[in-house]
């Protein structure tokens, strides 16, 4: 997720998260308390991840202190995935585009050129135009149809912040049609895996794609947030594209990257890193397979930093501690383990697009647990971590949790 993409997400589409009150609230916790004592004798899950937030000191304080009052907008929430799509039609059509490279002259933009321009020439183009309208995306003036403030920063595809590709391809068309399955999934527990969704090469090269799109603003944020002046090496669990891996590499001249990635998406971000300058391309080496299984000798170890980004919300629950355990092992006394994910507040009441990301990651991974800081800390810390700490990455939407390996 981009950096830029939560305030557009944020003021454009996201529906507003239910807001629950008190007694919706504590039904819900004591659900989620049977859901976890299932999930543990069933799964096998490591009873550390699902141990319940108001046993950690800084939960008793937030949950006691803080009880929203805010009432759910139901109909904004039930009918969001209409602007959504209208959102995703309105760049499938290239309709912002249009709007930037023709408009200037005049300020507006008729219908009647968005119909030559687009090759849509039916009356449902007006009834698009008219629905981006309506969401502020489009304004409709005296000389026609010019962008919004948000949409000309964000949207167009010549724009310095421009994250479209990353909504159109990722979100438009392969996330939300795995979302349309959450209620079945949560009752059923079945869905793919990534392993299994991403063994088709089309989907593995269009996400990670859309994620490059998605990742390089976010990557450039993490080195203002993380020290890493004296890191030689790295090892990005999960690094996709390669986004946050380049981003180093090209900001730390004597680093060097080995990304574990699924097969299919390596083949991607090999893409992406061949057409870096060599003294950054050599830097990087691509290792082919599953944080899952053993890892691989290639991966070396004595590593100053591993990195997951976007991977603990992407693999069973049970497997988070045995993530953290290889890192443990992979990294050199001091070194420093960074998870980056979406993470709700460790009181579990929002923020709200991070909970919504949560969820969306159970359609497609079924046995996973939506992250707070405190599920990410015990995992650590149960695996020798320490100095553990957190912060706020992207903005109402993701979190890093960082513990270094013990020096003796
Ligand atoms: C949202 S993407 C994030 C990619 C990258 N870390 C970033 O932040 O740009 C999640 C990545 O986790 C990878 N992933 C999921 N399960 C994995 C597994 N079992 N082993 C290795 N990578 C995995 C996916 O292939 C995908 O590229």
């Amino acid at each position: 997720m981009t950096t830029v993409a939560v305030r557009c997400l944020q003021r454009c589409l996201a529906p507003r998260l239910p807001a629950m009150g008190q007694r919706l609230a504590h039904e819900t916790r004591l659900r989620m308390f049977s859901v976890a004592k299932r999930s543990r004798s069933s799964l096998s899950i490591a009873p550390s991840v699902l141990r319940h937030p108001r046993s950690s000191p800084s939960c008793a304080r937030s949950c006691a202190s803080h009880v929203s009052e805010v009432d759910i907008d139901i109909d904004r929430v039930a009918y969001g995935f209409m602007a959504s799509q209208v959102l995703f039609a309105g760049l499938e059509l290239n309709i912002f585009d249009h709007i930037s490279d023709h408009a200037d002259d005049t300020g507006g933009l008729s219908i009647e050129r968005l119909h030559s321009l687009t090759g849509v020439t039916a009356p449902r183009l007006q009834t698009l135009v008219t629905a981006l309208t309506a969401i502020h995306a489009l304004r409709l003036g005296p000389d026609g149809y010019s962008l919004s403030p948000s949409t000309r920063k964000f949207l167009v595809s010549s724009a310095r912040h421009f994250y479209g590709d990353y909504l159109r391809l990722q979100m438009g068309q392969q996330f939300y049609e795995r979302m349309g399955a959450l209620p079945k999934v949560t009752m059923t527990g079945e869905a793919p895996d990534y392993a299994e969704w991403f063994s088709n090469p089309e989907v593995a090269d269009q996400y990670t794609r859309a994620q490059h799109n998605g990742s390089m603003a976010t990557a450039k944020q993490f080195l203002k947030l993380v020290d890493l002046a004296e890191t030689k090496s790295i090892l990005d669990i999960g690094g996709g594209s390669g986004a946050f891996t380049i981003t180093l590499c090209r900001a730390l001249p004597e680093l060097t990257a080995t990304v574990l990635e699924l097969p299919e998406v390596c083949k991607t971000g090999e893409g992406f890193v061949a057409a870096e300058k060599p003294e950054v391309a050599d830097r990087v080496t691509f290792v082919r397979g599953s944080c899952l299984d053993a890892w691989p000798v290639e991966l070396k170890d004595g590593h100053d930093v591993v990195l997951t980004s976007y991977v603990s919300g992407s693999i069973p629950a049970s497997a988070i501690r045995v993530l953290y355990e290889r890192a443990f092992e992979r990294l050199r006394p001091g070194g420093m383990l960074v998870v980056h994910d979406f993470m709700v507040d460790d009181s579990l009441q929002g923020p709200e697009l991070a909970a919504l990301w949560a969820a969306q990651h159970v359609t497609v991974n079924a046995e996973g647990v939506g992250l707070a800081p405190y599920i990410v800390k015990e995992a650590m810390q149960g695996v020798g971590f320490t100095e553990l700490r957190h912060m706020e990455m992207i903005k109402g939407m993701t979190k890093l949790v960082i513990g270094h390996k013990p020096v003796a």
